[in-house]
């Protein structure tokens, strides 16, 4: 039979061509296409448990099971990482709508927490306004459920998570296995300026900047006409902090994951550094290209 691995991804097919060169079918049994097309041929039962086996033990994405069919493929899940005001929350933006899979940003959960004043929020608060992190046990657990909610069937991307190495292990230790880190790196003096002019619109998250993406008409969104707000921590004393925490927290973590992509597991984990000093088309494509 043959077995159809659908995956637009060029490299995640070179990776598990790669993989299923070990595999403990005979190769008789097993004639694998990997395709960027959607073609996958009908299985016995037998087969289908095989493969399912095969699939586990190698922790490799399932894609979906469809009328006697396998379709195995390659969900996108991805880390965006970088400086406050790097660009993560545009740079989801697109990457979100090209991938299909949803925005987790912690940020964002949290602010909507500390608006709600939930039990979570009051705790998130003041940490937040002082530019340090949250403790890692009030997150952790809030993204692993926000990770099995059913939106993030084909994958998802994670902008602001993990931020410290026991956040990353416990991704790890909870076999959430990541395809993409990608870092965004600014220097500090943009991001005073991308920060101090930022617009967000909280309902949405739709985010502007006075003078690098201004809304259409000042002061409001373009899509629903409400209006913009100035984030809490944006003062340029809470930047200062939100910078120090990030430099002592996250320059350790791009180290861990740079040397777990280096690794050759069979999972393997892709860490990209983008310049972030460009306009955020230019940084997108940049992306884009280094995934496909
Ligand atoms: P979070 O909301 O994640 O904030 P952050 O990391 O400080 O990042 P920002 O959202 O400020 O920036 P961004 O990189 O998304 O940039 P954006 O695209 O908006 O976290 C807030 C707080 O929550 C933390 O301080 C912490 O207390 C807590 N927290 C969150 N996650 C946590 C975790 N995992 N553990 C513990 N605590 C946690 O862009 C910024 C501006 O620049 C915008 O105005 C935009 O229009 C503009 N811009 C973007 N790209 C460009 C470009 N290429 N050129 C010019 N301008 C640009
Ligand atoms: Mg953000």
């Amino acid at each position: 039979f043959e077995l159809v691995i659908k995956t637009a991804f060029s490299k995640k097919r070179k990776t598990i061509k790669n993989n299923f060169k070990n595999i403990l079918f005979d190769q008789d049994f097993l004639n694998l296409k990997i395709a960027p097309n959607d073609r996958a041929e009908t299985l016995s039962i037998e087969q289908f448990i095989n493969i399912e086996n095969y699939v586990t033990q190698n922790k490799i994405n399932f894609y979906c099971w469809y009328n006697s069919t396998v379709f195995l493929g390659v969900k996108m899940k991805i880390i965006l990482i970088g400086a406050p005001g790097a660009g993560k929350g545009t740079q989801a933006a697109f990457l979100t709508k090209e991938f299909g899979i949803p925005q987790i940003s912690t940020g964002d959960m949290l602010r909507a927490a500390v608006g709600e004043k939930t039990e979570l929020g009051l705790k998130a608060k003041d940490f937040m306004n002082q530019g340090k992190l949250v403790p890692d046990n009030l997150i952790i657990d809030l993204v692993k459920l926000r990770i099995n909610k059913s939106d993030c069937k084909n994958g998802f991307l994670l902008d602001g998570f993990p931020r410290t190495i026991p956040q990353a292990q416990a991704m790890i230790d909870a076999k959430i296995f990541i395809d993409y880190v990608i870092e965004v790196s600014v220097p500090d003096n943009e991001i005073i300026k991308r920060l101090t002019g930022r617009r967000t619109h909280p309902a949405s998250g739709r985010i502007y900047h006075i003078t690098f993406n201004p809304p259409k008409k000042d002061g409001v969104d373009d899509v629903t006409g409400e209006s913009l707000i100035i984030r809490d921590d944006d003062k340029e004393s809470t930047i200062i902090k939100r910078l120090k925490t990030y430099h002592e927290q996250m320059e350790p973590l791009v180290k861990f994951y740079s040397d777990l992509s280096n690794q050759n597991t069979i999972n393997e984990l892709i860490f990209i550094s983008i310049d972030g000093l460009d306009n955020p088309d230019n940084i997108n494509a940049k992306i884009v290209k280094k995934l496909k």
